[in-house]
């Protein structure tokens, strides 16, 4: 079974990469194979709209997209975690959700299970819409949304690495990966 976590972050260090990390433990512990992509690290471009995707099914812009429509089809579920940036996730983890769209008729990721993350610096500074927005994205491709603790899991943190002073974030990470594991145990027998 193939976990692929997607961290919109582009710092090093950084506080959804963190939870992302907690979020996918009880995963490894299973067994499950883990792919991570930090979209800080990977060549991607945004969609410029030429459409030819819809009557080729391939995307014409060639960069390091390949590699998560690859992880799409593998994938069993998906954790994506965001930074807030302006009440929204990042403009990398945008232009991939865009780039996504030449998957719109073999919708690699229907029936699979999603759990979303936001990490901002302030207190309640747009982490729920970004988890909102996350969720959003996985309803469009036909996914299941699991909760956390409650909802999708947000924090405040605004340094990188400051989230592990949170054990409790920390902690509610993990609990988001074991409803995840949960599930997936029940849906993919
Ligand atoms: C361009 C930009 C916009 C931001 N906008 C918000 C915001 O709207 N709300 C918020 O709480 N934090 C905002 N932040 C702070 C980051 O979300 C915060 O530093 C977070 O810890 C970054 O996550 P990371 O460590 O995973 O990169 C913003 C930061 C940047 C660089």
């Amino acid at each position: 079974m193939n976990l692929l976590c997607i961290n919109g972050s582009p710092r090093t260090n950084s506080n959804t990469g963190i939870l992302v990390e907690h979020a996918a433990k009880p995963f490894v512990d299973a067994g499950w194979t883990v792919t991570e992509f930090q979209l800080g690290k990977m060549k991607l471009s945004p969609c410029n709209a030429c459409e030819s995707c819809h009557r080729t099914g391939r995307c014409v812009i060639d960069d390091d997209m390949s590699a998560v429509t690859d992880a799409y089809r593998e994938c069993d579920a998906v954790i994506i975690g965001s930074p807030v940036y302006y009440r929204n996730v990042t403009s990398q983890l945008k232009m991939l959700f865009d780039r996504t769209y030449v998957h719109r008729n073999t919708r690699p990721l229907t029936g699979k299970i999603g759990g979303a993350i936001a990490v901002g610096s302030g207190e309640d500074c747009g982490q729920s819409i970004t988890t909102g927005i996350i969720y959003n994205y996985f309803l469009s491709n036909g996914m299941l949304c699991v909760p956390g603790e409650i909802n999708g899991l947000t924090a405040s943190a605004s340094a990188p690495g400051d989230i592990l002073k949170q054990p409790k974030r920390l902690q509610q990470a993990g609990v988001l990966g074991q409803n995840m594991l949960r599930l997936a145990s029940k849906l993919f027998r």
